[in-house]
């Protein structure tokens, strides 16, 4: 029988990447993947080819291109890409396009890689964190949280899955421990005496395969996925293991966080205080135990540490 197609975008991506490796490592799979990217000469495109998935061509600003990549595709992965433009309407605009492409072209199962509205726990006029952009309290959060409601009014077939902080953003977000001015390493954060969901990006898509597998159970829920929840002091320790150094948790409130000044920092320092003060209800919707049995290979902070802390840059 023909293998169902499941299209991916952010192919070459971490989560995209991650789903597309975990469908072609397994060669017993019902699936195959459609890896879609910009740049289908890329060397990353050429290492899903040689892995056994189909690449094809597509652009989220090219509505056309992305009805064509999934033509005659079972399912569908759809994510956007907030930090490379920083548009929270963009994002919208994507979703809005991904979910009428996903019911005109009869997608059976389409994951949507969600976050929080996070305006449902903080209203916006609520003044413990400033309002950003006159109608947003997290602007990556909010839009896609506000775009669940493409998926639902089209009555796609959705799972919707919440990815938490990815560990990876301490190698390439520049979120790793830094060296003050004493030469002494701390990890700043701040998120309190919280416990945060983290995860390795990888898992992500393991997970989402995992979801694929289990339509029955997944189709039209809200899914959180993470390695292990972790406190900033947690963090740090694992860290000071793992680097052969003392790390500290420089523990700073959010309005700190905020003013840092680096692009996306006011958001950024959103975020942390949702983990923060919201701690109990998003580490409730990004439980270990079902990610684990979504994704069996999951890893914890420790596992993680052991694969990638030498490409953590610390000098
Ligand atoms: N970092 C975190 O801790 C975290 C946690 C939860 C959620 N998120 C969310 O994750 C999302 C990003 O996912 P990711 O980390 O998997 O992305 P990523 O690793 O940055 O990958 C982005 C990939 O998407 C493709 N892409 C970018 N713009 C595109 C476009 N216009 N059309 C088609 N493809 C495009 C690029 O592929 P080509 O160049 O090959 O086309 C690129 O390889 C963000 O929205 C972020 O908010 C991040």
């Amino acid at each position: 029988m023909a293998k169902k197609i499941i299209t991916v975008f952010g192919a070459t991506g971490a989560q995209g990447g991650g789903l597309v490796r975990a469908i072609c490592a397994d060669k017993n799979s019902e699936f195959t993947a459609r890896a879609v990217t910009r740049e289908p000469e890329s060397d990353k495109a050429k290492a899903l080819a040689a892995l056994g998935a189909e690449v094809v061509y597509g652009d989220l600003s090219n509505d056309e291109s992305v009805h064509k990549a999934l033509k005659g595709a079972y399912g569908a992965f759809f994510v956007t890409f907030f930090w490379a433009h920083f548009s929270p309407e963009q994002e919208m605009a994507e979703a809005k396009v991904f979910a009428k492409a996903a019911k005109e072209e009869g997608i059976k199962h389409a994951i949507w890689s969600t976050l929080e509205d996070t305006r449902e726990l903080v209203p916006l006029h609520d003044d413990r964190m400033p309002t950003l952009r006159d109608i947003y309290k997290v602007p990556h959060f909010d839009a896609k949280g506000e775009s669940n409601k493409f998926f639902s009014d089209a009555d796609v077939p959705t799972t919707y899955l919440h990815a938490s902080f990815y560990w990876d953003n301490f190698i390439y977000f520049g979120a790793g421990p830094k060296r003050g001015a004493d030469g002494k390493l701390a990890l700043t954060l701040p998120i309190g005496d919280a416990k945060m969901a983290g995860i390795w990006s990888e898992d992500i898509g393991k997970c989402a395969y995992g979801i694929f597998k289990n339509p029955k159970e997944y189709i039209n829920e809200y899914v959180g996925v993470a390695g292990e929840h972790l406190t900033g002091y947690e963090m740090a320790e694992g860290l000071s293991k793992a680097l052969g150094e003392p790390v500290s948790y420089n523990k700073v409130p959010a309005s700190v966080y905020r003013s840092f000044g680096f692009p996306g920092a006011d958001d950024l320092g959103n975020m942390f205080q949702i983990y923060d003060e919201f701690e109990e209800k998003v580490n409730a919707l990004r439980d270990v135990k079902t990610s684990k049995e979504l994704n069996p290979e999951l890893k914890n902070f420790d596992q993680w540490l052991a694969a990638n802390a030498k490409k953590i840059p610390v000098e």
